[in-house]
């Protein structure tokens, strides 16, 4: 059986100068594919509300969303480790609300943790359910979950007092509890600073190459979005412009009545067609002549498979 990758098992990679490499996944398929490429952390993040659920922000999406998600992602992901994104306003109304809807998400996804935004005005929070056998990542920097407050989506720490800030929130997290913390759109070398006065991965986002890994989100670094293309991601496929081209092909095709050829059809057994074309008559009638005929027709194919230990038609269960 697969090793599933736990906190302890990343904090190794940090501790050893390994990077650490992380990518959100959404559903089954990414999962599989992720996991199969043997990307460490996984992450279900808020992100699902602008990727893949159509919103403009990550405000709207809801535990429920996370959950429905977070469950795919699950079963597609044997030896990762499924960190979940805690939603806007499922932790902001005081710890006993955070700490109820983090056991929901951890009980029914089946994920190894939660990721929670925010630096000191989330440490009570973070501490309570790391108190409670939940481990948290933290997340800092840009939080687009308080983008209505933050002006948009834009890099942080910039200033000296802004910088000394975000260091204290990494120190505030690490000390409540939090396994690893997520630095988006910050600096390289205040993120740089940061990694060095924290004893927990720093996984970056547009924070520079000094962070003990990295995060990127799916549709970001595979070319999805013609209209997305953030600074801090590389594409390392043009994903998107292929998709377009195949399904513009299938439609041409089809149209053309190019698809389906024969051999992407499937053919019944010669004598089944013969009755059938013998009782074509009663087809547009009573049913019931030529529905009698059929299923004798039936017995007498599955006494034959018996016979000869093979299946009537000689195709497999998923071809018929
Ligand atoms: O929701 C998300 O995808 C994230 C990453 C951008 C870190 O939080």
């Amino acid at each position: 059986m697969t090793k599933r990758v736990r906190v302890r098992e990343l904090q190794q990679m940090r501790d050893r100068g390994k990077p650490i490499t992380m990518l959100t996944a959404y559903d089954y398929p990414t999962a599989q594919m992720a996991d199969d490429a043997e990307i460490p952390i996984l992450l279900v993040g808020d992100t699902l509300g602008m990727v893949v659920l159509g919103y403009d922000s990550t405000v709207p999406v809801t535990v429920e969303d996370m959950i429905h998600h977070g469950k795919a992602v699950r079963r597609g992901a044997h030896r990762a480790h499924v960190v979940v994104d805690m939603p806007f306003g499922s932790y902001q109304l005081g710890w006993q609300d955070a700490l109820r809807n983090a056991t929901r998400i951890m009980q029914e996804t089946g994920c190894d943790s939660v990721k929670l935004e925010g630096g000191q005005r989330s440490v009570e929070t973070v501490q309570h359910l790391v108190e409670a056998g939940i481990p948290v990542m933290g997340h800092i920097g840009l939080t687009p979950q308080s983008v209505n407050t933050t002006s948009g989506f834009r890099v942080q720490g910039k200033t000296p007092r802004d910088a000394v800030h975000l260091i204290t929130d990494a120190k505030a997290l690490v000390e409540a509890g939090a396994y690893a913390i997520v630095l988006e759109l910050v600096p390289t070398a205040l993120a740089q600073m940061i990694t060095q006065r924290v004893n927990v991965p720093t996984i970056g986002i547009g924070a520079g190459p000094f962070c003990s890994g990295q995060v990127q989100v799916w549709h970001d670094i595979l070319g999805l979005y013609e209209e997305l293309k953030p600074k801090h991601a590389r594409r390392f496929v043009e994903l998107g412009a292929d998709i377009r081209q195949a399904l513009t092909a299938y439609r041409d095709e089809v149209a053309a009545g190019a698809f389906p050829t024969a051999d992407e059809s499937f053919y019944m057994d010669e004598h089944a067609l013969e009755l059938i074309k013998a009782q074509l008559p009663e087809l547009d009638g009573d049913l019931s002549d030529a529905e009698r005929v059929l299923a004798e027709h039936d017995l007498k194919l599955i006494a034959r498979a018996s016979e000869t230990a093979e299946t009537p038609s000689g195709v497999s269960a998923r071809q018929r």
